[in-house]
């Protein structure tokens, strides 16, 4: 069953130039459906509107037009507070979540405060049991991001995204600013989540070769529209777009 829906989903943002304003259709017309438990993947090269979507489906910004449908209910923002946790975001640039000025820790602690997710008496406790399974300890908590290498932020920020018990993660680049070794320990990381949790991801990357190693099923964009869907093997064996075939041409990073 769908989790999370898509229905023809439309963007345009304007460009103003000194003489005139036009307007820039950036997705076109876009259906996807997200199943429950699954690892979906959307590629496509920089500019097709693969972040854009992702906005849209974690509601941080309005589609034109569309629908967005949760567990079969059809939402719009500004969304209930357990809605809003249960579709969280997790970027290429660790810091729009966690404050350079703050440590660790307290990024982390806020949002369990405010949203009540656990008693503050087992905050820490329950901090440290997600960050071992992230592979990182207590320790981490006291440090200031600018003190942690590109990996551990990511995890951290994975760490954050899971302690509001998820029930979709919606990953736009995150391993794309790390190096081959620690972009292959994130995908793993993601992978175990997924089976541990049966959370729901949309992982979106231009890099071929790591969604070959996690998306069940992916959907291939170009210039707002999804050129074509299927499972993960299905499009590694036997693509049947131009474009697709184009794409996986070029060289993969993680092979
Ligand atoms: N806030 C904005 N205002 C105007 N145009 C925008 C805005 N955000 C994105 N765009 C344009 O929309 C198009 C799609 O951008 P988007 O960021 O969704 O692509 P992307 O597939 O995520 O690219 P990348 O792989 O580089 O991250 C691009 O042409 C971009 O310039
Ligand atoms: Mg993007």
């Amino acid at each position: 069953m769908s989790i999370l829906e898509g229905k023809n989903i439309e963007k345009s943002y304007k460009d103003r130039t000194f003489l005139k304003t036009s307007h820039h259709q950036v997705l076109k017309d876009i259906h996807l459906e997200l199943e429950e438990g699954e690892i979906l993947a959307l590629v496509g090269e920089s500019g097709s509107g693969k972040s854009t979507l992702a906005n849209i489906l974690g509601f941080l910004i309005d589609p034109d037009q569309g629908e967005i449908i949760y567990k079969g209910r059809s939402l719009k923002r500004p969304l209930d507070r357990q809605d809003r946790l249960d579709i969280q975001m997790v970027f290429q640039d660790p810091f729009m979540t966690l404050h350079p000025r703050k440590t660790v820790g307290q990024s982390l602690y806020e949002p369990l405060r405010l949203h009540k997710i656990v008693q503050e008496e087992d905050i820490k406790d329950y901090l440290a049991g997600l960050l071992n399974q992230c592979g990182l300890s207590l320790d981490h908590l006291d440090r200031y991001p600018r003190a942690l290498s590109g990996g551990q932020l990511q995890r951290l920020n994975i760490v954050r995204a899971l302690s509001l018990k998820p029930k979709i993660l919606i990953a736009d680049e995150i391993i794309t600013a790390l190096d081959t070794p620690i972009a292959l320990e994130i995908i793993q990381l993601l992978k175990e989540i997924r089976d541990r949790e049966k959370i729901s991801i949309l992982f979106i990357s231009h890099d071929l070769a790591s969604v070959r190693r996690i998306a069940d099923r992916i959907l291939v964009m170009k210039d707002g529209e999804i050129l074509e869907r299927g499972q993960t093997q299905e499009i590694f064996q036997a693509p049947k777009n131009a474009y697709t075939k184009k794409l996986l041409a070029s060289i993969p990073r993680l092979s």
